[in-house]
């Protein structure tokens, strides 16, 4: 009895190996050097790139990226990560912070030189500061949630501890994935309205050439806006679009994959980027680029905020009422002022309510 169980067992051992010998040999078994299998496969190299190209055998199931066994671009995805990206834009978030409190101490609040005229211009209609306001409240939300998925795990997790961090970072999570929508309508919402004022013109050079009136107590001529919203403008511009791109890259896994064309289209400009990218290494340039470029943005948007609101007397109106005075607007956009003038638009705010004429601009 006991021999024939032991016969039995012989034999299922028998075939067992031999069932499973076909079904990974092909797929897994490494190579002698310079044999060939049934593949095709002729070295011990390209057997394990295949095996890193998720290209070793077939894979019956839907998600067939499971046929990639090893992701070498992963272990140096994670260390970019965790190492250079996450440090550098530690520095980069405190510097800038610590750059204008040093500023803000030196330099103090930009005033009005000639004081308040007691006028009031409206600067900004109901339509622009919705687009702002949109932008830049969805901006701040994605910019905290975001940075709480980089940096909270170090900054937020020994101080709240475990459960109360898992419930930030979760709903976190949750608010960032959907207020990025409102993000992406804010960006072409301030696109639309203030492209027209954006383009680069001749008193742009004169901006640059008198430090932007920052240093020193020169005002120089500026339009609408100035060289430097301009750059602001241009910058939430492409840089807004990058992120939204990327987001829904990010969103929506292995749906957009858009790196390997961008490399290819950058190739043609001198650059040598690899153009072939499995689907994991394409989210793992979204993720990066995502980060990157949201903490660039972050460092401008904090100057930004500084300069309207602490850093500068009567600039936070435009944005708040949307009425600015007018020495404020004479002081840091002339050429706006002069072009309303000229086309009797320079209506005060007192003006309009009460539909008097035209008030002769305070010099
Ligand atoms: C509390 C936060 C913010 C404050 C206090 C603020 C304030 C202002 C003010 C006062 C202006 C008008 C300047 C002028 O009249 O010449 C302005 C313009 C603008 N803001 Fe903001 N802002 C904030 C957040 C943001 C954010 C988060 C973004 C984008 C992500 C943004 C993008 C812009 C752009 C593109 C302009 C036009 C160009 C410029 O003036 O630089 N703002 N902001």
């Amino acid at each position: 009895m006991s021999g024939s169980i032991v016969g039995l067992r012989g034999i299922l051992a028998v075939l067992v190996f031999l069932f499973a010998g076909m079904v990974v040999t092909p797929a897994v078994q490494p190579l002698a050097q310079n044999a060939t299998n049934v593949e095709g496969n002729s070295s011990q190299q390209e057997f394990w790139q295949k095996v890193r190209r998720g290209q070793t055998g077939n894979v019956s199931i839907p998600d067939t990226k499971a046929g990639q066994l090893i992701q070498s671009e992963g272990e140096e995805f994670r260390a970019l990560r965790n190492g250079p990206v996450t440090v550098y834009g530690a520095q980069a978030l405190i510097a800038s912070i610590l750059l204008l409190a040093v500023f803000f101490i030196l330099r103090g609040r930009v005033r009005i030189s000639h004081g308040p005229a007691g006028t009031r211009v409206e600067r900004f209609n109901g339509i622009e500061r919705f687009g702002h306001w949109l932008l830049a409240v969805s901006f701040i939300v994605l910019g905290l949630t975001g940075l709480n998925v980089l940096y909270g795990r170090y900054v937020l997790l020994p101080i709240l501890g475990p459960d109360a961090f898992a419930f930030i970072t979760y709903w976190g999570k949750y608010l960032h994935n959907h207020v990025a929508f409102a993000f992406m309508l804010g960006v072409v919402w301030v696109f639309v309205c203030w492209i027209k004022d954006n383009f680069p013109s001749r008193t742009d050079i004169r901006w640059f050439r008198e430090g932007g009136g920052i240093i020193g107590s020169k005002h120089p001529p500026a339009k609408k806006f100035n060289a430097g919203q301009k750059i602001i403008f241009w910058l939430v511009f492409l840089a807004g679009v990058s992120i939204s791109l990327t987001g829904i890259s990010l969103l929506f896994p292995f749906q957009f994959p858009m790196f390997a064309k961008t490399f290819a289209f950058l190739n043609m400009f001198g650059f040598d980027l690899q153009t072939q990218l499995t689907p994991m290494q394409e989210m793992q340039y979204a993720q990066l680029w995502h980060t990157i470029v949201s903490v660039f943005m972050i460092v401008v948007i904090v100057a930004h905020i500084y300069i309207g609101s602490i850093g500068m007397e009567g600039a936070f109106d435009a944005m708040g009422s949307g009425e600015v005075d007018l020495n404020w607007a004479k002081e840091h956009h002339a050429l706006w002022v002069e072009k309303l003038d000229r086309e009797g638009t320079l209506h005060t705010v007192a003006e309009k309510a009460t539909g008097e004429t035209r008030a002769q601009p305070a010099e």
